[in-house]
């Protein structure tokens, strides 16, 4: 096996999405619904497909169900050559879904095996082959919770960078076991809401600046506005890329996976962010997290495009 550019130890699931139902649901009435999907879902496993689609030599340590819908979000894995040797072996999947009403959505979730990922089921030698570790939605991961300060201690140990995006605490606790985890983590990856949770900051500016002290690299996804990046004090932000929104679901997975692309070519800290944002915006021109990236043609000619756009304006910094 060649050496892998980064392991990701964390959910695997499927979105179905129903789209034109309406917000109030009636008991025991037939409705409806305009449109249908069914895609890969889940912030960890959207990284994976999504870093794989860039290039980047993936292997993906997660917990699957024993049940068609596993086998079909990870055949979307391995369409796009995720190394899957680590795959544990659950029994129900979990499964998310999505009920889009313009921008408010219904989000409901069955856990499954999401949740049931155990220490038992981590291979550290596997991950250590890789250049890199990283892991997504936190706090979703029940039972290995309390062992990640460990395996993030043991990663750095063994050489690897290490990155986290907690994603949202859905009990909203924030839960201290983060000051276990920050210092052995390089890149944190939180968006706006869950940087000001993590450091217990009111405003963005104090969470940058707390937070700046316990990683090294601290970036913030803004959504529309783009993102903001720390490290070694500098900083630098970058406007969102504007596109017609489709769907804004993986759009911070996508981010994730722009900036970590470049950041494992060894890419400096603007083209890392500049990157994570092309991507961010294109991960929201098609349904779910990874529709856009499975179209390979349509995925080269937006990123190509936006990184034309990005060197006219530096060769004319007048332009916006
Ligand atoms: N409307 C938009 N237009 C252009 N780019 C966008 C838009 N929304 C999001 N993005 C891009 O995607 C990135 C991540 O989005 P966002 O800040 O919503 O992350 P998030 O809250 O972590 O998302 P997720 O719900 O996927 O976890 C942004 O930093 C930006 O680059
Ligand atoms: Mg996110």
């Amino acid at each position: 096996m060649s050496k892998l550019d980064i392991a990701i130890a964390g959910e695997i699931n499927l979105d179905l999405i129903l789209d034109g139902l309406p917000e109030h649901m009636p008991m025991e009435r037939e409705l409806l619904a305009t449109d249908f999907t069914i895609t890969l879902g889940s912030s960890s496993a959207i990284l994976a497909h999504n870093l794989a689609a860039l290039g980047s030599r993936v292997g993906f340590v997660t917990k699957v169900g024993d049940d068609a819908f596993g086998a079909l979000a990870v055949e979307r894995l391995r369409e796009r050559g995720v190394d899957l040797a680590r795959v544990a072996q659950g029994t129900k999947s979990g499964v998310t879904l999505i009920l889009p009403h313009g921008p408010q959505r219904h989000i409901l979730t069955y856990p499954g095996t999401i949740s049931e990922l155990r220490l038992e089921d981590i291979d550290f030698e596997y991950l250590a082959s890789a250049r890199h570790f990283h892991m997504s939605s936190l706090f979703l991961q029940r039972e290995l919770l309390p062992h990640v300060p460990e395996v993030f201690r043991r990663m750095k140990s063994a050489g690897l960078t290490t990155s986290l995006d907690t994603n949202d605490d859905p009990e909203d606790r924030w839960d201290r076991i983060l000051e276990d985890i920050l210092p052995h983590v390089d890149i944190l990856l939180p968006n706006e809401r869950e940087a000001m949770k993590i450091s217990g900051a009111a405003d963005l500016e104090t969470a940058l600046s707390r937070l700046a002290q316990k990683v090294e690299t601290v970036v913030v996804k803004l959504g529309a506005s783009g993102a903001v990046a720390i490290r070694d004090g500098r900083r630098f932000s970058a406007p969102a890329v504007p596109v017609t929104v489709v769907d804004p679901v993986g759009a911070g997975d996508s981010f994730d996976a722009g900036f970590l692309h470049q950041f494992l070519r060894g890419a400096d800290l603007a083209t890392c962010v500049t990157y994570g944002n092309l991507c961010g915006a294109f991960s929201t021109t098609d349904h779910g997290g990874t529709e856009a990236f499975r179209d390979a043609a349509r995925m080269q000619e937006f990123l190509a495009e936006g990184r034309r756009t990005e060197r006219r304006s530096t060769v004319n910094p007048g332009r916006l």
